[in-house]
């Protein structure tokens, strides 16, 4: 399924190594003004010109918008927005047809797919899918805006190297934090080593992951739907569409299972006339409704796939097990630019919630 929501529809089009990607959004109530420059901004936050540590892929990434706003403010009809894909190698991906590269979705897309599928790029599987995700988020980051809601995302790791993160700093403070490393992370002690870390990974022909953490401020109690649309399960459903997301957590997350219910159970107490809560291990969602205390969320982000030294596979035509070498140009570590992306991802399920509930617009 290439669509995600109920009153925010996000549908994405395009392939790696087509003419173009991009995404068509459904549910926008008219007469909103949406900025073009902030979903610009957010695409360069993705793309990876310009960032020292990334790849050398030169994509220009400039937002068109096809149909769905008229002189900066949504008209009722769908919003189209794409951009072209500039810089496409077809060569190194060709060579590597019958033999599947290890950690790519080449092997079990051709089993579903046949020889015939574009799997040049990645095709569909590839990260550049995620451009269609990124101006969904920026839009949906606008309208939350307008309601009080602020999303942001950060690099909470890279391998074996850790943020120290203070959870307690306003999202302003960490995005400015965040905006001034080349990695994305909030605590520049830590993101210089992520970045000697990438490097030495670059250096050994090898690839890293990380931990990406967004924070949404300001959400309305209540928000969310119960059960199987709880806003765990939406952002969670989201997240895992990203390609390379191996795990989500909420709040404690994992270590919630650790705990005592003393220990993990959030006491309430009033703030003047609001009610929130002493600690935030539930980060945010009760029932898979909003608290109204800070919503936490941490995606695991695997090693790339593509790394530059001989790896095991087999050839489907030929019934042989040979080495595969896989050329082209990759990211030794593509967490910075799933920041933007896991960012979007929060917003656009909040947003699609938000509508749902009545909290929006
Ligand atoms: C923004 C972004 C950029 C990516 N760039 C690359 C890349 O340069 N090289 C690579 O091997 N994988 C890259 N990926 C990940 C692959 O697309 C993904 O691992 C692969 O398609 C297999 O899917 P899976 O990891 O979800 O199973 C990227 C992912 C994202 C979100």
């Amino acid at each position: 399924m290439m669509s995600f929501g109920q009153r925010y529809r996000v549908t994405l089009f395009g392939t790696s190594h087509g003419p173009e990607v991009g995404v068509v959004l459904e549910g926008l109530p008219s007469g909103l003004a949406v900025s073009t420059e902030a979903i610009q901004t957010d695409l360069d936050r993705r793309r990876p010109v310009g960032r020292r540590l990334a790849t050398k892929r030169q994509e220009d990434d400039r937002l068109v918008v096809d149909s769905g706003l008229t002189d900066g403010r949504t008209d009722g009809h769908a919003l189209r927005a794409h951009v072209a894909n500039e810089d496409v190698q077809r060569g190194p991906y060709d060579r590597l047809r019958d033999t599947p590269r290890p950690g790519h979705a080449d092997f079990p897309a051709r089993h579903r797919y046949g020889a015939e599928a574009d799997l040049s790029g990645g095709g569909i599987f590839s990260g550049r899918m995620t451009v269609g995700l990124v101006i969904a988020g920026s839009v949906a980051k606008q309208l939350l805006g307008r309601r009080g809601v602020d999303v942001l995302a950060y690099t909470r790791a890279i391998g074996p190297v850790e943020g120290d993160i203070d959870e307690t700093l306003p999202l302003p403070e960490l995005r400015r934090r965040s905006e001034r490393t080349e990695v994305g992370c909030p605590d520049p002690r830590a993101a210089a080593r992520m970045e000697a870390a990438i490097q030495e990974a670059r250096r050994d022909g090898d690839s890293l992951g990380g931990v990406v953490e967004a924070r949404a401020d300001g959400l309305p109690v209540g928000l969310g739907e119960p059960f199987f649309d709880s806003i765990e399960s939406e952002i969670a459903h989201l997240a895992f569409s990203i390609p390379a997301v191996k795990g989500v957590e909420f709040g404690a997350g994992f270590r919630a299972a650790r705990m005592r219910g003393s220990e993990h159970n959030d006491p309430f107490r009033w703030n003047g006339d609001r009610v929130e809560t002493v600690t935030n291990h539930a980060g945010g969602i009760l029932g898979g409704l909003a608290t109204g205390m800070p919503l936490v969320v941490r995606v695991a982000v695997k090693p790339t796939s593509s790394i530059p030294r001989p790896q095991r596979t087999v050839n489907l035509a030929r019934h042989t097990e040979e080495e595969v070498v896989v050329t082209g140009r990759h990211d030794p570590c593509i967490v910075p630019r799933a920041v933007v992306v896991v960012e979007a991802v929060t917003a656009t399920s909040l947003l699609d919630l938000g509508l749902r509930g009545g909290f929006l617009p």
